[in-house]
């Protein structure tokens, strides 16, 4: 469109679609890869600054003639030039501009709450510390409490997770447990033991609230939901799931035992305190974590 003897049209281009995947590369990023997070992040600055580059020289050619002017090897003497006029400042552009601006403060009103919201719960997640089980005395050797606790007290009930745990006597002079998840490995339901559950359970105060601990003494676990077995170190006997149960990290402080991260566990060799077990970072229900299936595993969230 001419106006005023100028092209006032704003050229198409590429730009914004290239910044636009860029954007969403480092969102999608934020919930499965720190890696997808940097390549976007990174395609985003640089795509955003040839961006305003390209806009820049297409609204202002004169200052691209300048540059060339410039650089030529011999330079020659040149014409003189009517000084620019002023840029004029319509009433159009201040539309187009006070448009744009109050467009671009609303999306981010909308946006910001709503993907601080969605990535939130991710980085939550990490801030679960150690929990404390109480003292080490309520867990006698070589038999399983069904043990159910808050992983976070601050969040009440909803953090309440069981875990079959088990005191194997002294290695190295050190308390030894074994302390497995009843997340089935396949796609997540509760196991249960395979043998009788004491009816009359213990329930102790912990700092971090309430812990319930029943006797058990199975042969394995078992999974209501497909049949999933498994043997009394957590091992896979039968069924579909694809790996061993998880397992989670624990410390002794002061006499207590204390409950840390979980971590995945392809087969566990050995058993009670003598068992050698190969630690793989947490992997969801479904998937390999010890054979070449592993490729086909799809990105996680951070957890
Ligand atoms: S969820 Fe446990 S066997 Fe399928």
């Amino acid at each position: 469109m001419q106006h005023d003897g100028r092209d006032n049209t704003i050229a198409r281009s590429l730009w914004p679609f290239g910044f636009a995947l860029a954007a969403a590369a480092f969102l999608v990023g934020l919930v499965l890869s720190w890696w997808i997070v940097a390549i976007g992040g990174g395609a985003a600055l640089v795509i955003g600054a040839l961006w305003i580059t390209d806009s820049i020289r297409r609204r202002h050619p004169h200052l691209l003639e300048e540059t060339e002017e410039h650089s030529a090897e011999a330079p020659a003497p040149a014409p003189a030039r009517p000084a620019p006029a002023a840029p004029e400042f319509t009433r159009s552009r201040f539309l187009e501009a006070s448009t744009l601006g109050l467009g671009a403060v609303m999306g981010g009103a909308i946006t910001v709450p709503a993907v601080g919201f969605m990535i939130a719960p991710a980085f939550e997640q990490q801030r679960h510390g150690d929990a404390d089980l109480g003292p080490i005395e309520n867990f006698p050797e070589g038999t399983y409490m069904v043990t159910t606790f808050m992983l976070d007290k601050k969040e009440g009930d909803v953090s309440r997770r069981t875990a079959y745990i088990r005191y194997n006597g002294l290695l190295q002079e050190q308390p030894s447990f074994t302390i497995v998840s009843n997340r089935c490995s396949h796609l997540g339901c509760p196991v249960q033991p395979s043998g009788p559950i004491s009816e009359e359970p213990k329930t102790i105060e912990t700092p971090n609230g309430e812990v319930v601990l029943s006797e058990s003494n199975p042969a394995g676990f078992g999974c209501p939901c497909h049949g999933g077995a498994y043997d009394a170190e957590g091992n896979r006997t039968a069924g579909p799931p694809v790996r061993a149960l998880d397992r989670y990290e624990y410390s002794i402080v002061g006499g207590s035992l204390h409950i840390g991260k979980m971590y995945s566990v392809g087969t566990v060799q050995g058993t009670g305190a003598d068992a050698r077990i190969r630690k793989f970072t947490l992997a969801a229900p479904g998937q390999h974590v010890d054979d070449w299936l592993w490729w086909l595993n799809p990105l996680q969230p951070p957890h």
